[in-house]
């Protein structure tokens, strides 16, 4: 059965069962909690909660769905049996309608009954309480009544069976999965070895929750108004069991997709392995997360897509694919999945654009990151060190957008060894300086994050387009910028001629098209002055600093956040120069 004749199925399966089948919600919640669509009961969170009515929406209280979900806590497992960003979520919902006795009766039913499963092959787990909500005995009853004996029933805490709330609030409760036994061979852990056990003899198929609970701001668990059922079931998973694979990847849901990177003709090693179940599962997420509205930047979920994409990206290059690979494997999704998601056709051309665009922008900083990378193995083997140094991996990731992952997996192969925890550290100092930075601008989360690192970067070429044009004295006395504008004053004591400003957007633009790299440093402030770097807030500034330097163009320092090449940024374009102060002029400018 491939996999979409067992979504049907399961849709079937409930309609005849009276649930009305709803259709998938967004990647892009509604629910502002969260960034992305993790969990099917997300679309049915307001009637959970009895805030509207599921009878008066959909004339059902009991629902059906095949949710498109992305987490992205499975992210660095990914490239194993059984674990995705991406996937579908198969799910059946009560709004105060049944509850666990059916939920349960449901679910053996579908699994051993319908697609003929080994019911002697089901365990299941249950929740067994916490110093707030009391063990679930009812469950651990019903399951005996159902025909799971004792020994195939196992007790977990809160962080395996207490499921919920998928954001900071909402609707959450006690879950009992069920899990299939794979090998029926017990590891050395015996009796012991049950579901949850690390050994792969058990796959996780099926969460159900049964979601009595809201827990509040006031951090407190209340009662909901009804007693309700939210359920999922990995459509990726059930597929690898019924279809009898060792892996998701080989399912009809992806072993195409691998055929076809594997057109790139790569050795067949275990890592290749691992590299191209990455690729495939990174950019089936990325091309879900593009047709849903998400596009590549440094917040939020446009950071989470630039991220998979990023790596997609280099793990082909890995694979050896560095040229358009790329654009014929997504347009091969594109082709798969269109005919159960109309959107993806509809989207073809801007999903392909964007990707197209992201690739463009990327590859170059990746070979040259792939270079830096090179030399630093070079460096640190010549010198008999285990250990790549942190802070130039860092500088890697910071100034080439190197993924992290990469330079962990080439200096795995090269026996060297990456300090993970210290490159968090620095990763975390990092992401803290340029959200403060951007929050005590404009009181709000990294929102406009990506326009503001545009209108910096822009800032500096406009203050050496002005210092060429109009002479060396030119410098900047103040700059105010929002994601709508760049505003840049500077100590200067007339009006700019029609000819000069017009010299100075050609001169900006003209960088802009050169597509310069902008490389970051940290270095001592009195370091960054000797070589040049432009810095007229002494004051401002700490004992280190960040420079700056776009191409050979301008050298400052600054706190960014800036683009990380010239390309980014867009047309330049004055508004309105005039007098500010005396001796000073203001430049208002957009970008386009
Ligand atoms: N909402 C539950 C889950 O995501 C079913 O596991």
């Amino acid at each position: 059965m491939k996999g979409e004749e067992i979504a049907n199925k399961f849709v079937r399966f409930f309609e005849k069962n009276k649930h009305k089948k709803i259709e998938s919600s967004s990647l892009l919640p509604l629910d502002k909690t969260v960034l992305l669509t993790t969990a099917g009961m997300q679309q049915f969170i307001l009637y959970f909660k009895g805030e509207i009515s599921a009878e008066k929406d959909f004339k059902s209280r009991t629902l059906t769905s095949v949710q498109k979900c992305f987490r992205t806590s499975d992210i660095d497992d990914v490239g194993d049996e059984t674990h995705l960003t991406f996937f579908e979520m198969l799910g059946n919902f009560s709004v105060g309608d049944y509850f666990k006795k059916e939920a349960i009766g449901y679910a053996l039913d579908f699994l051993a009954g319908e697609l003929g499963l080994d019911k002697k092959r089901i365990w299941v787990t249950v929740f067994k309480g916490n110093e707030n909500i009391p063990g679930d005995l009812e469950a651990i009853e019903l399951w005996k009544h159902y025909g799971i004996p004792e020994e195939r029933i196992f007790r977990f805490g809160t962080k395996e069976n207490f499921w919920g709330p998928p954001g900071t609030t909402g609707p959450c409760g006690p879950c009992s999965e069920l899990h299939y036994d794979l090998t029926k061979k017990a590891c050395v852990k015996g009796k012991k070895c049950g579901p949850n056990c690390d050994c792969g003899r058990f796959i996780e198929v099926w969460n159900l929750v049964f979601m009595e609970y809201e827990f509040t701001e006031k951090k407190e668990y209340v009662r909901l108004p009804s007693k309700n059922i939210d359920t999922g079931m990995g459509l990726e998973r059930i597929t690898m069991i019924l279809q009898k694979k060792e892996n998701i990847f080989e399912t009809d849901l992806f072993n195409d997709i691998i055929n076809h990177i594997r057109k790139i003709n790569y050795k067949n090693t275990k890592q290749n392995l691992r590299f191209e179940r990455i690729v495939a599962d990174h950019l089936r997420g990325s091309v879900f997360l593009i047709c849903d509205g998400v596009r590549p930047s440094n917040v939020e979920q446009g950071y989470i897509l630039r991220r998979i994409l990023r790596k997609s990206i280099s793990y082909l290059n890995l694979l050896g694919g560095k040229g358009d690979e790329i654009i014929d494997l997504v347009e091969f999704i594109i082709d798969k999945y269109e005919g159960r998601y109309k959107e993806l056709g509809k989207n073809k051309g801007e999903i392909i654009g964007v990707i197209t665009e992201e690739k463009d922008k990327f590859q170059r900083s990746l070979d040259k990151g792939f270079i830096e990378i090179e030399k630093l193995i070079r460096e640190t083997k010549n010198k008999k060190s285990k250990r790549l140094p942190t802070k130039e991996i860092f500088q890697l990731y910071d100034t080439y957008g190197f993924p992290v992952e990469i330079t962990k997996e080439l200096a795995s192969k090269e026996k060297l060894d990456v300090d993970e925890e210290e490159f968090e550290e620095l990763f975390k100092k990092h992401q803290e300086k340029s959200r403060a930075g951007v929050e005590k601008k404009f009181g709000g989360v990294g929102d406009f994050g990506e326009k503001v690192a545009r209108h910096h970067t822009a800032t500096h070429l406009l203050h050496q387009a002005l210092r060429e044009v109009l002479g060396k004295d030119v410098r900047q006395a103040g700059s105010d910028l929002t994601p709508e504008r760049i505003r840049f004053d500077f100590m200067f004591n007339r009006a700019l001629t029609e000819e000069e400003k017009k010299k100075v957007e050609d001169i900006i633009n003209k960088k802009i098209k050169e597509c310069l790299p902008v490389k970051k440093e940290t270095k001592k402030f009195k370091d960054a002055q000797k070589e040049g770097f432009l810095a007229f807030f002494r004051d401002k500034y700490g004992e280190e600093v960040s420079t700056y330097s776009i191409g050979n163009f301008s050298k400052e320092v600054c706190a960014g956040p800036h683009v990380t090449n010239t390309k980014e940024i867009g047309r330049f374009k004055i508004v309105k120069e005039k007098s500010s102060a005396s001796g000073i002029r203001r430049i208002k400018a957009i970008l386009e």
